[in-house]
């Protein structure tokens, strides 16, 4: 199964593929086209290679209501980062018992929010936010459920923005918090349920010794605290697992989830603990495209520049950290072009592809963006007052 090839000359998109030249007839502006059933087919297939972990959802990757609706109803739960997702959570077929939420900077409202919800899970990444959540259960007179992030500062070998297991990285807790974390919690223990340990190393991970070598930091840090705190039964592995941007190898795809799986599995084994996951870009990043029109072909002595009508405004990956996306003309021609693919926006870094090579194209014709079903219109923004990019799905 891939997800974009060319069948006869014309570019099709999804396990049941379908050209993408329909969707120009009423093209209004750049949009991103998602296929819910390639994601349900990529849920299945975690499902199956975690058999008895619970998946949840990291929304900020794509947290367009029919990707929540297909996947709540695949069974998954949702990982969320703020009031406005918990809002969206809900609105698309998460009950607040299948809502997980981290973040560093949770607000008082957001929190109160959450607890008056009764949301499953906070995961906690500072010790004064775990006293602030200590204070507002006080004040409602209830028993926060809470996840403490560690951070075991450890590479996984990702860019330097999406690592966040680091000593450097303002992520979770340090390992040698643990004594005033426990303190706390047995000081509110009225007000504070220490439900799970959580952690989350960073995204775009491709091999797993970093990811291997925090579990295992991990695991007797767990066995110490359930002596301490019967309740403590979660164990949260975080999202991060990656995918092949530059080849979209879906059959090494499937590899990958099947080591990264038996590391987290085997390390975890002697755990008495229910496992959470986090996903977020291995459920859906392949599942989005970006269809653009070209406006110029603009030649200088020096290059080739497609212009089209998108730019880092409704794609910011290949600007914030040099991202590779494939880029693909609508119709294929034998005829290819060496050129770079740029937008609108007032900035060099305004780019989607360099020096590359792709069939040829003429102003008006259609261009398509691949692999950007994740932290592509979830991070898309209004920069010299653009329009967002729309949405459809199919
Ligand atoms: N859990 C937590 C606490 C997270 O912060 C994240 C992502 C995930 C799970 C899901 O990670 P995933 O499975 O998607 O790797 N904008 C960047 C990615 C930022 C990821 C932020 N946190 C990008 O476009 O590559």
């Amino acid at each position: 199964m891939a997800y974009l090839q060319y069948i006869d000359q014309r570019l099709c998109f999804g396990p049941s593929p379908t050209p993408l030249q329909k969707f120009t007839a009423s093209y209004q502006g750049p949009v991103y086209i998602y296929d819910l059933a390639s994601i349900r087919h990529r849920y299945g297939q975690m499902a199956r290679a975690l058999p008895g972990v619970d998946i949840y959802y990291a929304m900020k990757a794509n947290s367009h209501p029919e990707v929540l609706r297909a996947l709540a109803q695949a069974g998954a739960g949702v990982d969320v980062v703020s009031g406005g997702e918990i809002k969206r959570a809900l609105e698309n077929g998460f009950s607040p018992d299948k809502i997980v939420y981290s973040g560093v900077g949770k607000t008082r409202q957001e929190i109160q929010a959450a607890l008056d919800l009764r949301i499953a899970q906070l995961n906690v990444e500072s010790l004064p936010e775990l006293q602030r959540i200590s204070e507002i259960a006080r004040e409602m007179a209830c028993k926060a459920p809470v996840a403490l992030r560690l951070n075991p500062d450890v590479d996984i070998q990702t860019h330097p923005y999406i690592a966040t297991g680091l000593k450097d990285n303002k992520f979770g807790m340090e390992l040698a918090l643990l004594p005033e974390l426990v303190e706390l919690l047995q000081k509110n223990q009225n007000f504070l349920e220490l439900k799970g340990l959580s952690l989350h190393l960073g995204s775009q991970m491709m091999e797993f010794a970093g990811f291997a070598e925090a579990l295992k930091k991990l695991v007797p840090v767990f066995q110490d605290l359930q002596k301490t705190f019967p309740g403590l039964d979660v164990f949260d592995i975080g999202g991060g697992l990656g995918v092949f941007y530059e080849t979209q190898d879906l059959k090494k795809e499937e590899e990958l989830l099947q080591a990264y799986a038996a590391q987290a599995l085997e390390i975890l084994k002697p755990l008495q603990a229910r496992l959470q996951t986090e996903p977020g870009r291995w459920l859906v990043a392949h599942s989005g495209v970006l269809l653009s029109q070209v406006q110029y072909i603009k030649t200088t002595t020096h290059k080739t520049f497609v212009i089209i009508d998108s730019g880092m405004n409704h794609l910011l990956r290949p600007s914030l950290y040099g991202a590779f996306h494939s880029v693909w003309a609508l119709k294929e021609n034998a005829e290819k072009m060496k050129v770079d693919v740029v937008g609108p926006i007032c900035e060099s870094g305004d780019f989607f592809a360099k020096e590359r090579e792709i069939s040829r194209v003429h102003a008006d014709d259609f261009i398509v963006i691949a692999d950007v079903g994740a932290y592509g219109y979830s991070m898309a923004n209004r920069y010299n007052l653009q329009d967002l990019p729309q949405e459809i799905v199919i």
